[in-house]
C-alpha cells in the first residue's frame, strides 16, 4: 500500500498540469477554515497540529504562514515522502491504524486529516479515530465524502461509503460537528450549539 503513494503518485496528482486535483491554493484556504474554526472554539491561538495523512507534509509552510508558531507534526504511510520530507518537515511514518502504537503528544489544537480518509481502509478507521478523539483539544478538520458525492481524482479502488456510515463512525468516537469537516472532540464538545451540529 505505501509503495502505491510513491514520487509519481504526488507527481501526478499534485504537480501534473493535466492531472492534479489539488493545488496550494485549494490547501491554503482548508487550512485558513480549519485554523480559524479551531481558534474560534479554543479563544487562543492554534500552538499544535498533527496531520495524519499528510503526504509530503504541504500543510506544514501553509500553517506557519498563518501562525508562525505552530508546532506541527505529520504522520503519513508513504515511505517515500517520510523518506524524502521527513526530517525538513517533521514527518513520520506510521498508518491511521497504528496512530495508537505512535508516540503523539498527550493533545493537539488542530489535527488534520486532509485527503485521505477514503483510502483508509475500514478496519484502521476505529483504531485511528480513538486516537485522535483522545489526543483532541481543540477542533479535528476530518475531510470525509460520502461516495455520493462528486469525487475527482485517485478514487478507482476506493470503497462504497455514505454518509451515515461517516456519521456513525464519527459518532461512535464522541467526536461532534461543527460544519465544515470541523469535529469537537469531548474537552470541547459542549461550546457546540443545536445548530452547528446540524449544519
Ligand atoms: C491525496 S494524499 C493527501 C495528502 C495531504 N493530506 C493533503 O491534503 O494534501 C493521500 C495521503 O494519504 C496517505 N494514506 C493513505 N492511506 C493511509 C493510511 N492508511 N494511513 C496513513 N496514511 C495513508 C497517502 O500516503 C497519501 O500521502
Amino acid at each position: 500500500m505505501a509503495a502505491r503513494y510513491d514520487k509519481r503518485y504526488f507527481d501526478k496528482w499534485y504537480r501534473h498540469p493535466g492531472h492534479r486535483v489539488s493545488t496550494p491554493a485549494a490547501t491554503a484556504r482548508k487550512a485558513a477554515l480549519a485554523v480559524a474554526i479551531a481558534e474560534y472554539y479554543l479563544e487562543r491561538p492554534v500552538r499544535t497540529v498533527l496531520d495524519v495523512g499528510c503526504g509530503e507534509g504541504q500543510w506544514k509552510a501553509i500553517l506557519q504562514r498563518l501562525r508562525p508558531r505552530i508546532r506541527y507534526e505529520g504522520i503519513d504511510a508513504s515511505e517515500y515522502a517520510v523518506a524524502r520530507y521527513g526530517r525538513s518537515r517533521h514527518l513520520r511514518l506510521g498508518t491511521f491504524g497504528q496512530l495508537p502504537d505512535l508516540d503523539l503528544a498527550p493533545s493537539y489544537d488542530l489535527i488534520i486529516c486532509s485527503d485521505m480518509l477514503y483510502y483508509v481502509p475500514r478496519g484502521e478507521l476505529d483504531r485511528g479515530l480513538a486516537a485522535i478523539a483522545a489526543h483532541l483539544g481543540g477542533v479535528a478538520f476530518l475531510e470525509a465524502y460520502a461516495t455520493a458525492d462528486a469525487l475527482v481524482g485517485d478514487i478507482q479502488d476506493i470503497d462504497e461509503r455514505d454518509a451515515a456510515f461517516y456519521r456513525r463512525l464519527f459518532r461512535r468516537h464522541a467526536l461532534v460537528p461543527c460544519g465544515s469537516h470541523c469535529y469537537l472532540g469531548p474537552e470541547l464538545a459542549g461550546m457546540v450549539t443545536a445548530l452547528e451540529r446540524d449544519g
